[in-house]
């Protein structure tokens, strides 16, 4: 029996939807515990895509239970329309497969409202923000002002505190953002009809988790964004507004940290971005523009077209610190054919200084040049290979120069979209 947590080791969008589904296999639980819709899995099984955005990818999975933890944050009009979009595909969301904590918070049209009223006004300090509303709903969160699942049940307790909420967040909306304010009443009827449709799948996570790893089951954390979007470690401010880092599988789903077992890493071939930051081994040039149309490097839930850029071993190496990595995967292989040269960053050169980890201020981010090392490209397709014997000569040396950096085994390497166009070294569940 193991408890692992998958992670995204860059800036999100690594291929952990893929991973998580193909370890899925070997749990019985599969629990979100951060984040919310502004994350986007995309999936494809037997030909057919899936984009997901709250529910874990593991619904997929007959008999699996799927769990949104306390420390998500839940925009229920957008859960209810994947639950119907899985309804049309036959794939039955029920109770049995789907919980929600009664303490994960809820997104409000408000908090949609200031996010993108708030990401207008700042012009080009931005952060590039998904427009979900995520960080004011963790804002509420951490001011003890928001919303939780179990208010959505109990209607004079939800109403008290909408009004309570919309007061001081309607006089922000028309005099400081100059928006329009939002509708008490119209709130109360939408949110209210999501909670008695809701109702069944809300209960105790941590309770839940409790037995289940009492009766010995393999419980799979599933992680959104990447570390270095996560609120503290990350490339503040341009980050998401909760823990990435594995640290927070525990307390956002009330599980505690001696019963996670191993901690995975996904790294995607080459880098991404959405939205603003520094990004020491952007592309900018044809190479990026390769990567980005072959590795179809378009945002799950924005559409928004991904920066691009080489592998960075130094953002790599500093997850595998502050998530304590026990192994990695690699994903998107495939997409790195046909490139003559492949480079790999492996110390930033920051003025007189060399450094092997991310500075973690902005300022000495941005002033960080990369130093990397060269490696001959392969010309060979590999998507139909799945033995590591069986890859190109070159292939076995960017993965091998990837192992050697990192310092801890690879578990599986991913060289297409499909399920099956997977190399798996070593199950982490073993
Ligand atoms: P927010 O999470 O919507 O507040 O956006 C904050 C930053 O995190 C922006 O740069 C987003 O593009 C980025 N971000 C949020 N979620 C994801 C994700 O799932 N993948 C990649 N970037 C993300």
């Amino acid at each position: 029996m193991a408890n692992v947590v998958v992670i995204g080791t860059q800036w999100g969008d690594e291929g952990k939807g893929k991973v998580v589904d193909l370890l899925t296999e070997r749990a019985e639980y599969v629990v979100r515990f951060q984040g919310g819709n502004n994350a986007g899995h995309t999936l494809v099984v037997d030909g057919r895509q899936f984009i997901f955005h709250l529910i874990p990818s593991g619904i997929l999975h007959p008999g699996k239970v799927c769990m949104i933890g306390n420390g998500v944050v839940l925009d229920p009009g957008v859960l209810i329309q994947e639950m119907d979009k899985l309804d049309a595909a036959n794939i039955p969301v029920t109770p049995e497969s789907l919980a929600i904590s009664r303490y994960t918070h809820v997104i409000m049209p408000y908090h949609r409202a200031l996010d993108e009223a708030r990401e207008s006004r700042k012009g080009s300090t931005k952060i590039g923000t998904t427009g979900r509303g995520i960080g004011p709903c963790y804002e509420d969160k951490v001011c003890r002002s928001g919303i939780r699942m179990h208010d959505l049940l109990d209607p004079a307790r939800f109403r008290e505190r909408l009004d309570a909420n919309l007061e001081e967040k309607n006089f922000m909306l028309k005099h400081y953002f100059g928006s329009a304010p939002l509708d008490g009443n119209a709130i109360a009827d939408e949110y209210l009809a999501y909670g008695q449709r809701l109702a069944p799948y809300a209960t105790n996570v941590s309770e839940v988790l409790q037995k289940a790893d009492r009766d010995g089951r393999n419980i799979l954390f599933e992680g959104a964004q990447g570390t270095h979007l996560d609120i503290d470690h990350g490339t503040y401010p341009f980050v998401t507004s909760s823990n990435t880092v594995a640290g927070n599988a525990c307390c956002g789903s009330g599980i505690g940290p001696t019963r996670i077992h191993k901690v995975i890493g996904v790294v995607k071939a080459y880098t991404t971005r959405v939205g603003g930051g520094p990004f020491p081994c952007e592309l900018l040039d044809e190479t990026g523009r390769q990567i980005q149309k072959v590795g179809g490097e378009f945002g799950a839930t924005t559409g928004r077209p991904r920066r691009c850029g080489w592998l960075d071993m130094v953002v790599v190496n500093s997850s595998i610190r502050l998530n304590g990595l026990s192994g990695l995967v690699i994903t998107k292989l495939d997409v790195l054919t046909g490139i003559p040269t492949l480079k790999i960053a492996v110390r930033y050169k920051c003025g007189a200084q060399e450094v092997g980890s991310v500075p973690p201020e902005l300022k000495a981010l941005e002033a960080c040049d990369p130093i990397y090392e060269e490696l001959p490209g392969w010309e060979e397709s590999i998507r139909q290979v799945r033995r590591f014997s069986d890859l190109p000569e070159n292939t076995r040396r960017y993965l091998e120069a990837i192992e050697d950096m990192a310092s801890i085994p690879l578990h599986l390497v991913s060289v297409g979209p499909g399920r099956d166009e997977t190399i798996i070294l070593q199950n982490p569940f073993d």
